[in-house]
């Protein structure tokens, strides 16, 4: 039987397609005819092979990933990955670049600093309190790689064209909207998703490395920590997160197969941000913190008036079944999260209840 849902407005983890969750209640207790909840079988059973492989073979599709494109479940979340990219591809006698764009940022360039690697910060917008992308930045077409975070899920603020290199491989985390749109792969040679956003539960990255990047992993590497150990064995080098990869895979088949791919759920974003942003743009009441052409379609942040007012909002809205719309604790204010799995009724209500407490307290 199913309680009431509310309105989930989460950073991450974050909120699921329904039917996903739905059809992991249905099968939770016996999984195909198995007789064993999926979290029961061996990851070396077949029928955990197959929720690998499906996951596998559907990020391929979403993505057109070709053949020279791994796709592999690392454990320890996207952090694990600002510490497994610099150990694993910075190249001897080349820098790796990066860009700050914020908190997430700041960190993948703090595991490259404390491994000794030869740190290039091309931009930052730190100065205007990373409320912007850069755009006026230096490529170094002989570094490693370059590093930027496509969405930063605290500032609100979304690359809307990737920067443009000719040699150096991209780098992205994709943390935070990962699968919400369509792009092209072909300039990347690492892409990297904590899955608890935009994909499925916490605790596991999805990372989709090109094989030339993964020939650079040094043979000295503690085996858990390569690339290529991941590669070899599948991502199943020792007990992977059955659980995560398996809602992984259903919601990736909901993207495919419901949605209808990335260019829908594409638009579909662009539909549910925009409603958002077009009621902030015409009020006084609520503020957008990020520069206009920076604005992310995945994390809408805005101020009100006064802190008092943001706390009353925050509960008020609670009370009326719209959650976690409270800031980041870091940067406070307000912030609606609304990922792939949010629905447009979702923010319907949240627009409703903003222009409502709008006249209240105006
Ligand atoms: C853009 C971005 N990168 C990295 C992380 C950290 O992910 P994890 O907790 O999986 O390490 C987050 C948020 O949690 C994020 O939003």
């Amino acid at each position: 039987m199913m309680g009431k849902r509310i309105h989930n407005f989460n950073a991450g983890p974050a909120a699921l397609p329904l039917p996903v969750l739905e059809e992991i209640q249905e099968e939770f207790v016996d999984y195909k005819g198995s007789g064993m909840s999926i979290t029961e079988v061996s990851h070396r059973s077949k029928w955990f092979d197959d929720v690998i492989n499906e996951a596998e073979e559907r990020a391929r599709r979403l993505l057109k990933l070709g053949d020279d494109f791994k796709v592999l479940f690392i454990q320890g979340g996207a952090s694990l990955q600002f510490c497994m990219i610099p150990m694993n591809l910075a190249l001897v006698g080349k820098p790796v670049s990066y860009i700050n764009t914020g908190t997430w940022s700041t960190k993948a360039i703090k595991e490259a600093s404390i491994q000794g690697k030869d740190v290039q910060v091309l931009a930052s917008s730190e100065e205007k309190d990373f409320s912007y992308i850069p755009t006026d930045f230096q490529v170094i077409e002989e570094a490693s790689y370059l590093h930027f975070t496509s969405n930063n899920t605290i500032k609100g603020t979304q690359w809307m064209e990737f920067p443009q290199v000719k040699d150096v491989p991209l780098i992205s985390d994709m943390s935070s909207d990962f699968l919400s749109r369509p792009f092209d792969v072909g300039p990347f040679g690492l892409i990297y998703a904590g899955a608890q956003k935009n994909i499925g539960p916490s605790g596991t990255a999805m990372v989709i490395i090109r094989q030339d990047m993964a020939e650079r992993t040094p043979e000295d590497l503690p085996t858990m920590l390569k690339y290529t150990t991941f590669i070899e064995k599948n991502s199943m080098f020792n007990t992977p997160s059955c659980f995560t990869i398996y809602v992984i895979n259903l919601v990736l088949k909901w993207i495919e197969e419901t949605i209808g791919g990335l260019e829908e759920m594409a638009r579909i974003n662009q539909e549910k941000a925009g409603i958002l942003y077009d009621s902030i743009d015409q009020s006084d009441f609520y503020r957008g913190t990020a520069a206009k052409e920076s604005r992310s379609l995945m994390n809408v942040t805005f101020r009100l008036p006064s802190e008092d007012l943001e706390s009353k909002f925050v509960a008020e809205a609670a009370k009326e079944g719209l959650g976690g719309l409270k800031g980041h604790r870091s940067v406070g204010g307000c912030r609606a999260s609304i990922y792939n799995a949010t629905g447009i009724d979702s923010i319907k209500t949240l627009l409703e209840f903003m222009t409502e407490f709008e006249n209240k307290e105006r």
